[in-house]
């Protein structure tokens, strides 16, 4: 799978991809990530890339030409038909793990990083499939929420996790929170690991893991328990 990230801010990316599991997938070619400067497409002199607002209003927007043109160069030297072009923005729909999944079936992601305070709505009418948030929050630019973007979507495509690092278990999937874990030692400043897990009981620990999982989403994450309880 590849990515593609159109940012003003390339060096962010940088360590993220060199380290770890995003660096191993990677090396193993099972991904493949590929970072672009807006700012080298720009057609101004000067490399301008942003501008005020018509209308009036604080800050300065991103202009559509660079973007566009960002955008034309990795749709033609890639060639990639019908490109999913995902927008980072506070205003997009809210990530699940459900999207996350759709995403993961795809070819092709592109995705582009607003700064200031956006970008020209027409590059949003023009290009942009996908308008994205991590949250309800607001950062300063789309690159941290890009970075989250492709590593969720990563973790998904077969070979990137490896068997003990596999996904069957962890929270969200079957709509429930991940049960708690322990390792060594088995009494730590007064806490046992519970009997359960050292029993070497599979079938014992299973079920405890189950009711562990259902106990702490429903007292934490009330909306997901009822879509739990619902299937
Ligand atoms: N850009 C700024 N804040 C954001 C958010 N919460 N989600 C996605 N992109 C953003």
């Amino acid at each position: 799978m590849r990515f593609h990230i159109m940012t003003l801010f390339p060096e962010i990316f940088n360590s993220y991809f060199g380290e770890s599991i995003m660096k191993r997938a990677i090396e193993k070619g099972i991904i493949e990530v590929f970072v672009y400067n807006i700012r080298d497409f720009s057609a101004n002199k000067h490399k301008k890339v942003d501008d005020y607002p018509f209308g009036g209003g604080a800050g300065m927007l991103m202009t559509p030409q660079p973007i566009y043109d960002t955008y034309k160069h990795i749709v033609d030297t890639h060639n990639i038909e019908n490109p999913r072009v995902i927008y980072l923005t506070p205003k997009g729909k809210t990530l699940k793990q459900g999207i996350v999944k759709g995403f993961s079936k795809e070819e092709d992601i592109i995705l582009l990083c607003g700064h200031y305070e956006g970008i020209d709505q027409r590059i949003i009418d023009l290009i942009v499939t996908d308008e994205i948030s991590i949250g309800d929050y607001v950062l300063t630019g789309g690159e941290l929420p890009a970075l989250i973007l492709v590593d969720a979507i990563a973790r998904l495509i077969p070979g990137v996790l490896n068997q003990n690092e596999s996904f069957e278990d962890e929270s969200f999937e079957n709509d429930l929170l991940e049960y708690p874990h322990y390792t060594r030692p088995r009494e730590f400043m007064g806490l046992n690991v519970p009997d359960v897990l050292l029993s070497g009981n599979h079938q014992k620990i299973e079920a405890w893991r189950k009711e562990q999982a259902i106990e702490i989403t429903k007292k934490r994450r009330k909306d997901l328990y009822k879509k739990y309880c619902k299937k």
